[in-house]
């Protein structure tokens, strides 16, 4: 896509990836892409606020070329060092040697253990103002939104702010870099809580804490470095990402995530059975079964709804392993304070209930009530269920 002039002088040089399958090696993003926004500044200084992924080098280098000679650029701005925002570095350096970069303090210290770079490195400090000749450059620091190096660029007389991964969401760009030009907003949001969740949610607090600093701040535009501009709506994105975080340790939404899994279709036929004594009473339900999803399209069920169901048969006497495996992960990510019910066949001695009482410990996730079986169930076993997932349920919309 070219490049993109958001104001006078200031453009969007982003690139589109859907290229990278795993999103830090890890989320997957190959049906969605994501995009790796950046922004060139070109006053009597030149600026580009964040770079792209090194996969990218070539395009993210044609892309600042439509507006000004690479080797021209006076200034590097780095808000977060994640290689996704700084991956062609070392090239730029090369074509642009006299290029200064600036970025926090502890962007330094990373430069040098990232790529090598010592010389010509500025740290700037929280509130330092840089001037570009018309335009003028804010630094705010907002440590760990996503590392503790990050921080946030400001334009001052647009009142732009470059939020690098803050209210950045996957999906790669379809034309429109706007909300206002984009007819699928649901897409991007839907999007923007996958990212949130399995990338920034840990960091919650921090999160919060940046969204109070900038409440002093006027900001008409939010321009991160992943998903699209905000323009028309940019407080939705604030308040949608503020709302997320305050899920970190507050209520969250009445409704029921299912995480199951099913070696020979006993636990997914209780599963039903659950799932309709949930869906009497009313309350939003999300089934995943843990097998065959990947925990990132769970994880922001799991964020986001108060009550979790597992259901797993006893494996080898503990929970079936792809269902662990997302509990494990809801445990790194810190999903916590959840009302928690389990379901599920045994062969013989058991075993899941009491390793999932252990798993989900250290997550203060309280255990309701569970509803296990051995081998098939009977139908008195799925009117059991039944009742069981309705009970559940209205202890979950009690809390309300
Ligand atoms: Fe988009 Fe934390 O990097």
């Amino acid at each position: 896509m070219p490049a993109v002039e958001i104001k006078p002088d200031i453009y969007w040089i982003g690139v589109n990836d859907r290229t990278t399958d795993l999103f830090e090696g890890l989320w997957p993003i190959a049906e969605e892409g994501v995009t790796y926004n950046a922004y060139l500044i070109n006053d009597e200084k030149k600026a580009i606020v964040d770079l792209a992924k090194a996969l990218k080098t070539d395009e993210f280098f044609d892309q600042i070329a439509e507006i000004a000679a690479v080797s021209e650029i006076d200034y590097v701005i780095i808000n977060h060092m994640e290689p996704d925002h700084t991956g062609v570095l070392n090239t730029l350096r090369q074509i642009a040697p006299q290029a200064t970069i600036l970025g926090s303090p502890k962007t330094s210290e990373m430069l040098e253990s990232f790529y090598g770079i010592t010389d010509n490195v500025k740290a700037v400090e929280d509130g330092e103002t840089l001037s570009l000749g018309r335009r003028t450059l804010q630094f705010l620091s907002t440590p760990l939104v996503h590392w503790p190096e990050t921080m946030m660029t400001y334009e001052t007389s647009d009142h732009i702010l470059f939020s690098c991964d803050a209210f950045g969401g996957y999906g790669a760009l379809r034309g429109a870099i706007f909300d206002d030009e984009c007819a699928d907003l649901d897409f991007y949001q839907k999007e923007s809580l996958r990212y949130f969740v399995n990338i920034v949610a840990k960091f919650s607090k921090p999160v919060l804490k940046a969204i109070e600093k900038l409440a002093e701040v006027p900001v008409e535009i939010i321009a991160p470095s992943h998903g699209l501009i905000w323009r028309e709506h940019s407080q939705l994105i604030v308040d949608l990402y503020k709302r997320w975080a305050e899920y970190a340790t507050g209520a969250t939404e009445v409704g029921i995530t299912i995480v199951y899994g099913s070696m020979y279709g006993n636990t997914e036929t209780m599963m039903n059975a659950v799932a309709q004594g949930i869906s009497r009473v009313g309350v939003p339900l999300e089934v995943f079964d843990a097998a065959r999803t990947h925990v990132s399209y769970i994880l922001p069920s799991l964020w986001t709804k108060r009550g979790v169901m597992v259901g797993t048969p006893t494996y080898e006497g503990a929970l079936f392993p792809p269902v662990s495996q997302v509990l494990e992960m809801a445990a790194v990510k810190r999903v916590l304070n959840k009302k928690v019910g389990m379901f599920g066949s045994y062969g013989w001695s058991g075993g899941a209930l009491r390793n999932l009482r252990k798993i989900i410990e250290p997550m203060k996730w309280e255990l309701v009530d569970a509803c296990e079986f051995t081998g098939k169930p009977t139908e008195d076993d799925l009117r059991r269920g039944e009742k069981f997932g309705a009970s559940f349920a209205e202890i979950v919309k009690a809390q309300d």
